[in-house]
C-alpha cells in the first residue's frame, strides 16, 4: 500500500504552553496509526515537539530562501534540518501576504532539498481562476508547477499539496471530483516535467472529521493538508484514528 499523509497545519496559532497541552492531548487521544502523520507547529514550538512527538514527523511552516546570515526574523532550512524532516513551501497565505513569487519558492526548495528535507509545495488557484472553467485553472496550475519545479529537481523528495485557495479556511472544500480532477493533472504535468517519475499529490482546504475520508477514498489523493479541524486535538485524533 503507498503512504497516505494526514499533515496539520496549526498556522499562527498557539503558544508554548498551549503546544504542549495539544501535544499530550492528542498523543493521548490517538489509538494507532497507519498513515504517515506530520505536525507542521508554528516555529517557537518546534524545539518541544521534536523531543515529544514520538513516531509522528515534524515539519516547519515556511523557510527562508537563503542559505544563513541576514536574515532578520527569517529560519533557514540548514537550521532545522537536525529536527524537521518537512517544510511547507509556497503556502498561498505567504504568497498572497507576503507576496511570494515562482522564483522565490523554487529557491526554497532547492535551499530544502539541499539539506535534505521534503517540501510540502502548495499550489492552487483562487476563485477568480475557478470561475473561468478548467481551462484556465489548468494554465495557472501549469505555471506554477512549470515556474518551480525542472527535471533535475529531487522527485524523490517532493510532495505536492493542491490548495484551492476559495477552499482554504472558508468551511467551503472542494468536492473529492472537483479535487481528483486537478490532482490528476498536477500527477500528468509532475511526470512530464520529471520525464516519467511521480510523487504523492495532498489535497488541502476544509477538510474535517466529516469530509476526510470521502477524499481519502479517491485514488489519485495520496494525502491531506488540514488548518482548522487540526486545531482541535480531540478532533485532529479522530481523523487520524479512523483514517
Ligand atoms: P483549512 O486550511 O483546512 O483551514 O482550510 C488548510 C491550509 O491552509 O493548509
Amino acid at each position: 500500500m503507498k503512504d497516505f499523509y494526514i499533515i496539520a497545519n496549526l498556522k499562527m496559532n498557539k503558544s508554548i504552553v498551549e503546544s504542549k497541552i495539544y501535544l499530550n492531548l492528542l498523543k493521548e487521544n490517538i489509538q494507532n496509526f497507519n498513515n504517515k502523520i506530520v505536525i507542521c507547529p508554528s516555529s517557537i514550538s518546534l524545539f518541544y515537539f521534536a523531543n515529544e512527538i514520538q513516531g509522528m514527523k515534524l515539519g516547519i511552516q515556511d523557510i527562508d530562501h537563503r542559505e544563513q546570515g541576514q536574515g532578520t526574523g527569517s529560519i533557514s532550512a540548514s537550521q532545522v534540518k537536525d529536527i524537521c524532516e518537512f517544510a511547507i513551501v509556497g503556502h498561498s497565505e505567504r504568497r498572497q501576504t507576503f507576496f511570494e513569487n515562482n522564483k522565490t519558492i523554487s529557491e526554497k526548495l532547492q535551499m530544502l532539498w539541499k539539506n535534505n528535507m521534503t517540501p510540502i509545495f502548495c499550489i492552487g488557484e483562487n476563485q477568480e481562476v475557478r470561475n473561468k472553467g478548467f481551462k484556465a485553472i489548468e494554465k495557472h496550475i501549469n505555471k506554477q508547477l512549470r515556474d518551480s519545479l525542472f527535471e533535475d529537481s529531487k522527485w524523490e523528495n517532493l510532495l505536492v499539496a493542491y490548495e484551492p485557495i476559495w477552499a482554504i479556511g472558508t468551511g467551503l472544500s472542494a468536492s473529492p471530483e472537483q479535487a481528483s480532477e486537478v490532482i490528476s493533472l498536477i500527477h500528468e504535468t509532475v511526470k512530464e516535467i520529471s520525464g516519467g517519475i511521480d510523487v504523492p499529490i495532498l489535497y488541502g482546504g476544509s477538510v474535517n472529521e466529516e469530509n476526510h475520508l470521502d477524499f481519502q477514498n479517491e485514488e489519485k489523493i495520496n494525502g491531506l493538508l488540514i488548518g482548522s479541524a487540526c486545531l482541535d486535538p480531540i478532533t485532529f485524533s479522530k481523523i487520524i484514528n479512523n483514517s
